[in-house]
This record gives structure tokens, sequence and C-alpha cells, in this order.
């Protein structure tokens, strides 16, 4: 090194920094398990305070019913260590200290020390990249089925339409019989008026209903009208600030969001009451969805990539500059929080 700040610097310093400033956990593992050192990133990514890892065992961090493998593994490793990545191909999870799973990947190296022998355990959180795949996946999936369902309409609704009317159309070429032709015409007008139709569908399932033309209120009213005739759900709604919403984009979020946080609470919270409020709070539009059923730990759901109905919801808020909180604890009941900013203008009004 030639000139700098960190001129004449013994090189264990320098280490040491990248030690501490490295974005995966590093964790120094002794022979009998004890962790000796850990970095900063360690202790956050697994919810500890600074320092609080070193002394703990490493068997801490493996989720509970995976303990008594690890330790025989560690065991082996030990008598024989080389550098590689643990569990490859496998899921695996660090056990954090508020009892939540992370998945993680760890790299495994062995050093000798005139102290003994250690094992490095480089351990990176993988929940985002985890996320991000479910995500993708989920949504190719999603394209894929809403093609087959669009297909499927069109070749067995529109498509049957159209070919009969292909067919009296030839007939009726051929027929010369007034009272014949008249008989043909009617029921082409009908056959016609029935793929208008089916198409109109079609496209009505592309998009939400109302939506564009009658607003964001009217489509959430509407839509928790079909639910209740498949629930017994009571559900309590108080919409004043739907008027705001004008953005067609936003407006789409906010019915989305609703839409898959209502059917949400139908399918698994086995609630007796939800609410759905549209309020504002500040430069702010909160958008909220809560029900009084059995809950559920959101965070790990999030953390194992778990729920595309929970990811599609935030993406969809980041995507119009929104984020979502979903806060919800087994036995208390859920609640699902979009917020988004509202447009200058209508904060003044
Ligand atoms: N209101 C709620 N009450 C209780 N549990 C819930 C609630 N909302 C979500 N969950 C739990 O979170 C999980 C993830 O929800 P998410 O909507 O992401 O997926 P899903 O509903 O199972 O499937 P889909 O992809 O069809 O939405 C659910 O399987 C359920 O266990
Ligand atoms: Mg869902």
């Amino acid at each position: 090194m030639s000139a700098g700040p960190t001129e004449g610097t013994p090189p264990s310093v320098s280490h040491r920094l990248v030690f501490e400033a490295a974005p995966d956990g590093i964790l120094i593992v002794d022979g009998e398990g004890t962790i000796r050192e850990a970095n900063p990133q360690a202790a956050r990514m697994l919810g500890y305070d600074p320092g609080e890892l070193e002394g703990m065992e490493v068997e801490r961090l493996v989720p509970t019913s995976l303990r008594g493998a690890h330790h025989s593994q560690r065991e082996e490793y030990m008598a024989d260590p080389h550098p590689r990545p643990m569990g490859v191909g496998l899921a695996l999870k660090a056990l954090r200290k508020d009892g939540r799973e992370l998945p993680v990947e760890i790299s495994l190296s062995p050093c000798s020390t005139a102290e003994g022998r250690f094992v490095i355990a480089v351990v990176r959180d993988v929940s985002e990249r985890n996320r991000l795949r479910a995500l993708g996946a989920g949504t190719l999936r999603a394209a894929e089925e809403e093609r087959r369902r669009i297909a499927r309409e069109l070749h067995d609704d529109t498509a049957q339409y159209l070919a009969a009317l292909l067919v009296r159309l030839h007939v009726l070429r051929r027929t010369e019989d007034p009272e014949g032709r008249r008989v043909l015409l009617d029921e082409m007008q009908e056959e016609l008026s029935a793929a208008v139709e089916g198409v109109r569908r079609i496209s009505r399932g592309l998009r939400p209903p109302a939506l564009e033309d009658v607003g964001v209120e009217a489509a959430i009213r509407s839509h928790v009208r079909s639910m209740a005739e498949v629930s017994d759900l009571s559900v309590e709604l108080t919409l004043d600030q739907a008027n705001r919403v004008t953005d067609p984009e936003v407006q789409l979020v906010v019915y989305r969001v609703v839409q898959e946080a209502m059917t949400n609470v139908v399918r698994h919270a086995d609630a007796d009451r939800a609410q759905i409020v549209l309020d504002r709070d500040g430069e702010e539009l909160v958008v909220r969805v809560a029900d009084d059923g059995r809950g559920f730990d959101a965070d790990q759901v999030l953390l194992d990539g778990r729920g595309l109905g929970l990811l599609g919801m935030d993406e969809r808020a980041r995507l119009v500059g929104g984020r979502l909180k979903v806060t919800s604890e087994p036995g208390r009941g859920t609640r699902v929080e979009l917020r988004l900013p509202l447009p200058e203008e209508s904060s003044h009004v």
C-alpha cells in the first residue's frame, strides 16, 4: 500500500474491517461448537445485539427439529474439515433470536491456529432472493393460467357462436322462403348477441368490473356484496375517502389489495367481523382491511417467500410508490394496511 489513511496499518486491522463490514454474516466457531466471534451482520440478520452471539453454542442457531442431526454432522466435519458449502441443494434455515426461521446459504471453511481448529461459517440471508423468485414464478404462473382461461372461453364460447353464425349464413344464402329466412335471421341475431356478451364477459374478467366507470367505492361495495353471498362474515365499510382515488393505476392497486385481503379473510381467518377503511392520514391515503380472526405469523410467511397473495399486494403497493404492512398475531386477528401518497392537488381540497 502506498498512501491514504491505511498507510502503515498492520494487515490484521484491515482484515478486521473486512470482517466487520462484510455484507454476509460471519461466525467463527471452535471445535466444541462455541461461537468465538460473530460480525455485526451476523448478529443483525439473526436478531441479536452486537456481542451477544459470542460464547453461544452454534446449535442454538439451528432450528430445533434439526439440532440433533446438526450436532453429529458438525462432529464429523471437525474430524475431516475442508472448505464446502453446507447443505447444497437444501433449503437451509437459521433460527433467529425471535424464533423465526431465516432462509440462508452457508459456506464453511476450516482454519487452524495455535489455539486449535476453528470453522469459519459465512451465512448469507437469501430471504429477499427467495421472495423475488417466488414472485417471478407466481407471476408467470398467474399469467399462464389467465391465458388458458381466456383461450378456453374464446374457444368454447365465442368461437362456437361465431361458427354457428357462419353455418346459418350459408343456409340463409340458399333459403328463398321468406318465413325460413326470418327464422334464420332471428337465430343469427341471438347468436350474435351471445357472442358479444361472451366477449364482454372475457374483458370484464381481465379488468375488475365497474372500476373505471363507477370508481373504487362502488367496486369495493359490489365485491363485498358478492362475498356476502358465500360467507356470513359481517363487513363494516368506511370509504369516505374513496373519491380521492382517481388515478386508474392507483384505483386498480387499491381494489386488488382490498380484494386479496378480503379473500384471505374469508379463506383463512375464520373471522366474525371485518372492516375495510379508506382513510386519509396527512398526505397519505390509508387503506386498511382488518379482521378479528385467527391471525398468523406474517413475518415468517414473508421470510419464507411463501404467500403469493401477500407478496403480490406488496409488489402492487411499491409499483405506485406506496407500502404495505401486514400486522398479525396468532389468535389476534390480522390487519393489512396500504399507504399511498395522495396526489398534491387533492391534498389541498
Ligand atoms: N387474514 C388472514 N387470517 C389468517 N391467516 C391469513 C390471513 N391472510 C393470510 N393468512 C395466512 O397467510 C398465508 C399466505 O397468504 P397469501 O394470500 O399470501 O397466500 P394464500 O392465500 O395461501 O394463496 P394465494 O396465492 O391464493 O393468495 C395464508 O396461507 C394464510 O395461512
Ligand atoms: Mg391469498
